[in-house]
């Protein structure tokens, strides 16, 4: 989880038995050997390192000029400059997968975008398993096609941005039950369910519905090993029944968060913001102050529909919590399905 954890969660959890993932994304290509070094040094266990498949941007000009004046009253509430135009607006992902290939982590997994296949094959010859991210069943069959490890099923409730590629929009906001079910009739690899689980019973769920595993990350949020901003942690304890929402608004990209006034806001000018990674980075300055200022109206609060069932608590402990509840939770479906269940519970 970008922006959420780092090699501390990811150590935790795959030393509690789950398989962590370091959020790669917005790292240097450096970072991305050094980083998968040191998690390779505290645990024996396996880990998992999260590339996002990012083209180069080159926007012009104009379109530059115009999203940095949508956002102008914005500057002025947190008494922020006009920042220079930036002259490159995401990391340079061949770098990143570079690095990626001389890290040579056991799992790596990819969204926003395929691989190549001999991206795909060069990563295979290292010994690392390859995880592709689809929202879509035609985007399962696509990364499958490439001949990758495992398909990561990214259902609509989920937290933090879309992995969608093919056709963005509605129309890749599938249910995790539906989307986890379709990909899993289709394609012959492992299918790890993603969006909405929260718990033990979400796991056991997903095992149910044919998933070889259970991704989860809004259930982290509130974990002792989430680098979020307080200002982010206090709306997640405080969510009760406010709605999340899918905007683009705050990076050009489709995610998922809890509503605000800068969504709320932005939501008439949002199909005109320039695609990610040009408004994630113009957006850059104004997230980092809000978070430094406490203001959560202006903060990207990425999280899934099940954010208000987030615990506190270390991140290793809530895995072994979750493994526990999805084996009471499966012994329970025994129970009910031959006839033992009491079903007023
Ligand atoms: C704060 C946050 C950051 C995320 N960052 C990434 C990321 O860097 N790469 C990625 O593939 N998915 C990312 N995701 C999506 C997760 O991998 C996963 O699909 C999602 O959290 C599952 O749904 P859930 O949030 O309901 O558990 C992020 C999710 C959240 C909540």
């Amino acid at each position: 989880m970008l922006g959420a954890s780092g090699v501390e969660m990811t150590i935790a959890v795959s030393e509690a038995g789950g398989m962590g993932a370091l959020a790669a994304g917005a790292l240097t290509p450096d970072d991305i050997v050094e980083q998968s070094a040191a998690i390779r040094q505290r645990t024996a266990a396996p880990f998992s390192v999260n590339l996002l498949v990012v083209r180069p941007a080159a926007p012009d000009g104009a379109t530059v000029a115009a999203a940095m004046e949508r956002l102008r009253p914005w500057r002025e509430r947190l008494g922020l400059e006009a920042p220079p135009t930036p002259n490159s607006f995401a990391p340079d992902f061949d770098d990143q997968f570079a690095a990626l290939l001389r890290a040579a982590p056991p799992v790596a997994s990819f969204a926003f975008d395929l691989l190549s296949r001999p991206q795909v094959e060069a990563l295979q010859a290292r010994g690392t398993l390859v995880v592709g991210t689809a929202t879509t069943v035609a985007e399962a069959r696509a990364w499958a096609a490439l001949g990758v490890d495992a398909i990561c099923a990214q259902g609509g409730e989920a937290g933090g941005h879309r992995g969608e590629f093919l056709k963005p929009g509605p129309g890749s906001l599938i249910g995790t039950m539906a989307l986890t079910a379709n990909i899993h009739a289709v394609v012959d690899l492992p299918v790890i369910a993603a969006g909405g689980i929260m718990n033990g019973r979400g796991v056991a769920a997903v095992l149910a519905l044919g998933a070889a595993a259970a991704q989860m990350g809004t259930a982290f949020l509130l974990s002792d090993e989430a680098t979020i901003s307080a200002a982010w942690r206090d709306r997640i304890e405080t969510v009760g029944d406010d709605p999340t929402v899918v905007t683009r608004a705050f990076t050009g990209r489709n995610a998922r968060g809890i509503d605000n006034g800068f969504i709320r806001d932005m939501r008439q000018d949002e199909d005109h913001v320039p695609a990610y990674p040009v408004q994630n980075r113009l957006t850059r300055e104004l997230r980092a102050a809000a978070a430094e200022a406490g203001e959560s109206e202006m903060l990207s609060l990425w999280a899934g529909q099940g954010v208000s069932l987030a615990r506190a608590g270390s991140a290793g402990d809530l895995v072994q919590r979750w493994w526990e509840e999805a084996r009471a939770a499966s012994r329970e479906v025994h129970e009910r399905t031959h006839g033992r269940g009491d079903l007023r519970r």
